[in-house]
């Protein structure tokens, strides 16, 4: 029986491999990892050794990591199917990197090993989240710094209609395949049927239309898989307070939430980047409740015996 990491490895493979055929994404993933999101010096990462764990196929916040200087990088992601791919996304950092095959609810890394651990996306598609969590505090070291960033509990009205496509993802055949072969042509096939029918009927204008047009593209059709075909065990099940919690407990201090604009969205998804980024504001909450929570905290370090 395929085990829910090996099922959720198989969407991200294929959804992170089309990432790479388009360099405006790649590039957009990578530019949101920098020193400034996490609020540290620009040289902060030059003498540290750093974890990535549930990296994805394109490493690409390994790579945003080794290009802000990181003396090394770990890699995990489940399995070794994506290494050949995220070697040569690495291939400028060589001998600066280690890919590892490894279950984050289970490290295979020694207490302590890490100045700055980074787990983004990873922990709500895992079987015990907080399992997950005690892993990543455990094998950050004292005075290290631990980022996670988990989605966040529903009851914002857009997540409410995603864990309902979610739901009827996997029990309507037909949709399921709908989603499944939508592509980015299929995609852009329908936005021309769409706008030759409305040309049918009435005056249109070739602003208009490019417009349009540039709402959709394969961002979006990556975006819309993401979210559905991921075979995610929590949907949307976590605030703010309790993973802020999870910190408290393992002697996590100065615990923050970060934000980020996320710049460089081609489609319809750029008019909501104001709202990722002021998670906070009512038309944020209502859409999104808590959102996309990334916390970063530091590992206090224990008092001389
Ligand atoms: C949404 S992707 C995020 C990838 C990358 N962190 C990013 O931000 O682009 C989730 C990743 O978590 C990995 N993953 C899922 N379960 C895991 C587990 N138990 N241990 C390690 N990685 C896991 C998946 O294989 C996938 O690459």
């Amino acid at each position: 029986m395929t085990s829910l990491k090996d099922e959720t490895r198989a969407v991200y493979d294929g959804l992170h491999r089309e990432q790479l055929d388009d360099d405006a994404i790649f590039e957009r993933f990578v530019s949101l990892t920098s020193p400034s999101y996490f609020g540290v010096e620009e040289n902060h990462f030059r003498d540290k050794t750093v974890l990535d764990a549930g990296c994805g196929t394109n490493a690409n916040a390994a790579y945003a990591l080794l290009q802000a200087g990181a003396e090394h990088v770990c890699a995990l992601d489940v399995g070794e199917r994506w290494m050949t791919t995220a070697r040569e996304v690495l291939a400028d950092f060589e001998g600066r990197f280690t890919l590892v095959a490894g279950d984050v609810e289970a490290l295979p890394f020694e207490a302590d090993r890490f100045d700055f651990v980074h787990c983004s996306g990873v922990l709500h598609h895992v079987e015990t989240p907080e399992q997950g969590f005690r892993e990543l505090a455990r094998v950050t070291r004292p005075g290290g710094r631990l980022y996670v960033g988990i989605t966040g509990v529903g009851g914002g009205i857009v997540y409410a209609w995603v864990n309902l496509l979610r739901m009827r993802y996997r029990e309507d055949a037909s949709f399921r395949r709908i989603v499944d072969g939508l592509s980015v042509e299929q995609l852009q096939w329908w936005v021309e049927w769409l706008l030759a029918e409305r040309r049918a009927h009435e005056a249109t204008s070739p602003e208009e239309e490019a417009f349009f047009r540039s709402l959709f593209d394969r961002d979006l059709v990556l975006t819309i898989k993401d979210r559905l075909q991921a075979p995610t065990c929590h949907e949307f099940a976590f605030t703010e307070d309790q993973v802020r919690g999870w910190y408290g407990v393992l002697g996590f201090e100065a615990v923050e939430r970060l934000t980020r604009y996320p710049r460089g969205i081609g489609n319809v998804r750029r008019f909501l980047a104001p709202l990722y980024y002021r998670y906070e504001s009512p038309l944020a909450r209502l859409l999104f409740g808590d959102g996309f929570i990334q916390l970063i905290g530091t590992k206090s370090v224990p008092p001389p015996a």
